[in-house]
């Protein structure tokens, strides 16, 4: 099949990538020539495992190719997904849909014969209704489909979550464009992922819903936590006696500095705004928001009282900066807060991240970068590990207690066995598990 995607982004690239690795003839689009000519090139605009070999193979094989005029790339296309972004609106919250509509507009102006138009990007409810009206207004002779199909990839495991998905969900209102979505997903059928037919709201809303609950799954344990550290109980062994139960299940149980990255948060203030434009507010979901605002600059305060209280001039050392491991993405990363808090309390910080420390310096402020974590704790009074990269899981705890000031060692993600940290000679603090001193 001829399939274009509009917006070479995280969810862009990776859906064309995998989709002409299926056998498909894909366009990725974007506007942005600097973009175009690195992928052309073979230079990728985001750091996502496997990516530049898949799409590498799929160049040469002749299946992929990029284009920045959205006339060319759309040409003869089946099946065009729209794949841009949908940031937060900053004055309320709400999903930003110029970027959307901007495209509908645009395909409309080009669209020559039947396609389906598919809405990838994660989208509020009603959008690609708006998108369908949009295109019909502006080409009421032409025959399209609007549809609506949701993407669920992890960034860092993109690529799998792609090929070997969970579920597929497919909104459509019509048989043809049914069809067509079928045969889009057809390589992943025979790999027997459930696909899930819909109406266009519902597989909106279900990107929003699965999000959403994810986030309140992390939140939840991490409220568990603080109540562990209060009472004395252990949140991995409650985490793991409540996933044991197949009705609950282990995924997003680990405690930590509460969630950040390109998705999770921005969705879940755009579910809120939803339910409060139809007066049916979230409490749940409004609850969550809040609680993990708030959580990311209490774990710098939680930082600061572990030093005794007064961190001026002090150096801390902040290992992973990036929301997650296996990314370059600091969107909301929990590290932003945790080191502002540090800064407002007059501290010197250290860092070290395996790849995320240039797109780091566009939103810390006054940090100093090292390029090795032993470099970064030098002479520092507490050392913050704040994302569990591989790298930072095996770190020779004695070099670093002998390079320190002091020996304060805080595991915001459990990563550390808190009675080999304290025989290194640190006082251990982690989440949900007790604070261990020497
Ligand atoms: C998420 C969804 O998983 C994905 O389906 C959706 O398409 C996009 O948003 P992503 O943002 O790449 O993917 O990261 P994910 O691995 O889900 O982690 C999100 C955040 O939650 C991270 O900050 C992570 O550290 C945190 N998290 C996750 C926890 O704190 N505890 C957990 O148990 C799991």
């Amino acid at each position: 099949m001829k399939i274009a995607v509009i917006g070479a982004g995280y969810v862009g690239l990776v859906s064309g990538a995998c989709l002409a690795d299926f056998g498909h003839e894909v366009c990725c689009i974007d506007r942005d020539p600097r973009r175009i000519e690195n992928l052309r090139a073979g230079r990728m605009p985001i750091y996502e495992p496997g990516l530049a070999e898949l799409t590498a193979a799929n160049v040469s094989a002749g299946r992929l190719s990029f284009e920045q005029d959205l006339a060319t790339g759309i040409r003869d296309a089946e099946v065009i997904f729209i794949a841009v972004g949908t940031p937060s609106r900053p004055e309320d919250g709400h999903a930003d849909l110029t970027f959307v509509y901007d495209v509908a507009r645009e395909i409309a102006a080009h669209l020559k014969g039947y396609a389906v138009i598919v809405t990838k990007s994660t989208v509020p409810v009603g959008t690609s209704d708006e998108v369908e009206r949009l295109v019909r207004s502006l080409r009421p002779e032409i025959e399209f489909s609007v549809a609506s199909n949701p993407e669920f990839l992890r960034e860092g495991a993109a690529i799998g979550d792609f090929k070997i998905p969970d579920r597929i969900v497919v909104g459509v209102e019509d048989d043809r464009a049914r069809a067509v979505m079928a045969a889009v997903y057809r390589p992943l059928f025979l790999n027997q992922a459930p696909t899930l037919f819909t109406d266009r709201r519902s597989s909106e809303l279900t990107k929003y819903a699965a999000n959403a609950f994810l986030a309140t799954k992390i939140t939840f344990i991490n409220e568990m936590a603080d109540i562990c550290e209060k009472t004395g109980a252990n949140v991995q062994d409650v985490a793991r006696g409540m996933g044991l139960d197949k009705r609950i299940g282990p995924k997003f149980l680990h405690a930590g500095p509460g969630f950040g990255g390109s998705c999770f948060p921005k969705d879940v203030r755009a579910l809120i705004k939803t339910g409060q434009d139809f007066d049916v507010p979230s409490r749940i979901v409004e609850a969550v928001a809040d609680v993990n605002e708030r959580r990311k600059r209490r774990m710098g305060r939680r930082i600061i009282a572990a030093c005794g209280g007064d961190i001026r001039d002090r150096v801390i050392a902040v290992l992973g900066l990036t929301f997650k491991p296996r990314t370059d993405d600091m969107r909301e990363a929990p590290s932003i807060a945790i080191i502002q808090t540090l800064h407002d309390a007059g501290a010197r910080v250290h860092a070290f991240d395996p790849a995320g420390m240039e797109q780091a310096r566009e939103v810390l402020g006054d940090v100093t970068y090292f390029r090795d974590p032993y470099e970064a704790v030098a002479g520092a009074d507490a050392v913050a590990i704040v994302t569990e990269w591989e790298s930072l899981r095996a770190l020779d705890l004695k070099k670093m207690h002998g390079l320190m000031h002091k020996s304060i060692l805080v595991d915001l993600r459990n990563i550390y066995i808190p009675e080999q940290a304290v025989a290194a000679g640190f006082t251990y603090l982690s989440v949900g598990r007790g604070d261990l001193e020497t």
